[in-house]
Parts: C-alpha cells; sequence; structure tokens
C-alpha cells in the first residue's frame, strides 16, 4: 500500500493530493493514508501537508541504482553481480548465504535498509533506510587464514582514503572503525568461513553513515556516531559506493600480488589511534596504555606501565 501512495504522490509531484482522494482511489483508510506518510518522512521522503489541502512530495530520497552502479563502475570483480534488496535483515547474512549457494568472488549484496545491522562483538548496528551504504563483498581470497584480520584492515584504508577524497577528516580507530572527531562514520565487519589450511570464503560488510541526523539517532549513540550530512559534506551515495568499491579493489589486487607490508605502512599513518592514550577491554580484563605501533599481523602494541601488551582482538577506547 505504501508503495500506491508512493507513486501517486510522485505521479504528482509538486502538487498537493488531497488525503481523500488518496484514500478513495487506492480503497485505503484516511488513518492508513497518514500513517504510510509518516513512514515515508522517516525514510526520507520531504511530504508537506495542511489540512485543507492535503499531501505534497517535493522531495525524494537518492536511492540506489544498481542498474546504473553496474554500468558505471569500473573494477573487474568487486561490484560483479549486484544483489540489490530494499529491506533486509542483515547483508552479511544474504551474502553468506550465497556464498554457501557458491555466489561468485565480488558478488555485493546492497541494501536501502537493515533491521538487524550487525556489527562487532555481536553489537546491533543502526542502518535506516536510504541513510547510509550498507553493504558486503563475498570474497574468495587465496591468503591463508591467519591472514584475515589483515584484510579487515584493508578495507579501512581504502575507505578512509575515498572519504579523504571527500574532505572528510577522518581516521582509523584500531582494527577498522573509522572516526570523525572521534564519533563513528563507518563501520567493517568481516565474517570468515574456512578450514584450518583455506579460506573458503570471506564476507566484508561495511556500512557508511551518509544521511543519518541527529534525529534518527537513538540517545545512547548521539555523542558517539555521526554521518557525512552531519559532517556537513555533499556527496552522492551511488558514486560514492562506486568510487569505494573501486578502492577496495585496487588494495585488494595489491594484497595479493605483494602481500599486506604497505597497506599496512598505509594503515599507520591513516590511523587515529597510534600514538593515543588507550583503554583496551579485553573478555578476561581491561587495560590502559600507549598504542604505539601495529605489528606484522595487524595486532596493536600498547606500552603499558608494566611492558609491551599485544592486542589481537577487544574493544579500544581511545
Ligand atoms: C561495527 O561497527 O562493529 C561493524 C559494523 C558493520 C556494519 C555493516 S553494514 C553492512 C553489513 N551488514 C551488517 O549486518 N553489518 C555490516
Amino acid at each position: 500500500m505504501r508503495k500506491d501512495i508512493l507513486e501517486y504522490l510522485l505521479a504528482h509531484k509538486g502538487k498537493y493530493v488531497s488525503g481523500q482522494m488518496l484514500s478513495d482511489t487506492l480503497g485505503v483508510s484516511r488513518t492508513a493514508v497518514w500513517k504510510n506518510v509518516s513512514i515515508l518522512r522517516e525514510q526520507g521522503y520531504v511530504i508537506e501537508s495542511t489540512t485543507k489541502k492535503g499531501y505534497c512530495l517535493k522531495s525524494a530520497p537518492e536511492l540506489l541504482q544498481p542498474e546504473m552502479i553496474s554500468k558505471k563502475l569500473s573494477t573487474t570483480c568487486l561490484g560483479h553481480p549486484i544483489i540489490y534488496l530494499e529491506k533486509t535483515k542483515s547483508t552479511n547474512l544474504v551474502a553468506k548465504k550465497k556464498a554457501n549457494e557458491g555466489a561468485p568472488e565480488g558478488t555485493l549484496v546492497l541494501s536501502e535498509e537493515q533491521s538487524s545491522g550487525r556489527g562487532r562483538l555481536n553489537r546491533f548496528f543502526l542502518s535506516p533506510y536510504a541513510k547510509g551504504l550498507w553493504f558486503s563483498l563475498v570474497l574468495r581470497p587465496t591468503f591463508l587464514p591467519m591472514e584475515v584480520s589483515k584484510i579487515t584492515l584493508l578495507a579501512a584504508v581504502a575507505v578512509t582514503k575515498v572519504l579523504r577524497k571527500y574532505k572528510v577528516e577522518c581516521g582509523i580507530k584500531w582494527p577498522n572503525d573509522i572516526l570523525v572527531n572521534g564519533r563513528k562514520l563507518v563501520g567493517i565487519l568481516t565474517e570468515l568461513n574456512a578450514s584450518m589450511e583455506k579460506i573458503n570464503y570471506l564476507i566484508m560488510g561495511i556500512g557508511i553513515n551518509t544521511g543519518i541526523t541527529q534525529k534518527n539517532l537513538p540517545d545512547e549513540l548521539k555523542d558517539t556516531v555521526t554521518s557525512l550530512a552531519m559532517e556537513h559534506v555533499r556527496f552522492k551515495r551511488n558514486k560514492l559506493l562506486c568510487d569505494v568499491l573501486v578502492q577496495l579493489e585496487r588494495y585488494y589486487f595489491l594484497a595479493e600480488k605483494v602481500g599486506f607490508d604497505p597497506i599496512l605502512d598505509e594503515w599507520k599513518t591513516l590511523s587515529c589511534t597510534l600514538g593515543e592514550e588507550v583503554e583496551v577491554i579485553m573478555p578476561d580484563r581491561t587495560f590502559s596504555g600507549t598504542a604505539i605501533n601495529i605489528d606484522h599481523d595487524g595486532n596493536l602494541i600498547v606500552q603499558t606501565s608494566y611492558g609491551l601488551e599485544r592486542v589481537l582482538a577487544g574493544d579500544v577506547r581511545v
């Protein structure tokens, strides 16, 4: 029904349509019209309303256009094919299912909205309709399973490089959050299916907050999350996605060709963790110190009062 209401409003864009007319034409109650208009507003449609004249669609959000992306994308692997969904629980879940069914390397699962977006350490990842780029890639790398954490660092480097081209002053918080002034702009979740010696597939899930506003954020995220819109950065979601895929592919091919060393070096230059006082929260203990480096495997090295600590996994607070 929402689709019908939207189509009607789109067909009369810029003109007022009375609630009664909508309800008669589409055979739904006026309350249902009102409820669906409220949802469309939450999705980013600007719909003005007055009691006398009804509803007027002023503008629509920029939706993702998979056909156009396919045509314009200059990658040879990443983003081919594209599976586009208007709404899903989590693109990582869909990508995993597709990978199990034999989806080729490079398959991109893309959604306007995730109802159960997932982050590291099983956290919820907010992914409202058309307010971000929520996507997952199926990768089938030839690396050893133990190198997988470095692929996550690679993703953070690629996305940071693109965002800096958009003049976003962002940095990478170990291992792979991208922050602006301490607030999270991008999250990356890599999931692995492997045996001891071989990666069967890897799902690289990336969430970039583009249009999220303070209004979209629950209280507990208000001080810790940001978006391109909140940072006053101009962007087009379709173009940004293409730019990110191109850069990801460049680094992915580089790692396959020469290994991760140059990428780890770049990670260091883009990091906002190194040189900072950090608190490291591990499942069994918490400690503080100065983050001084990452090692050859991408682990964080922290100088504490009692010596060096090597952090393989955990939550780091800067
Ligand atoms: C984190 O911040 O801990 C990682 C967040 C990763 C979010 C992305 S959005 C696309 C993909 N699907 C998910 O459910 N998660 C990742």
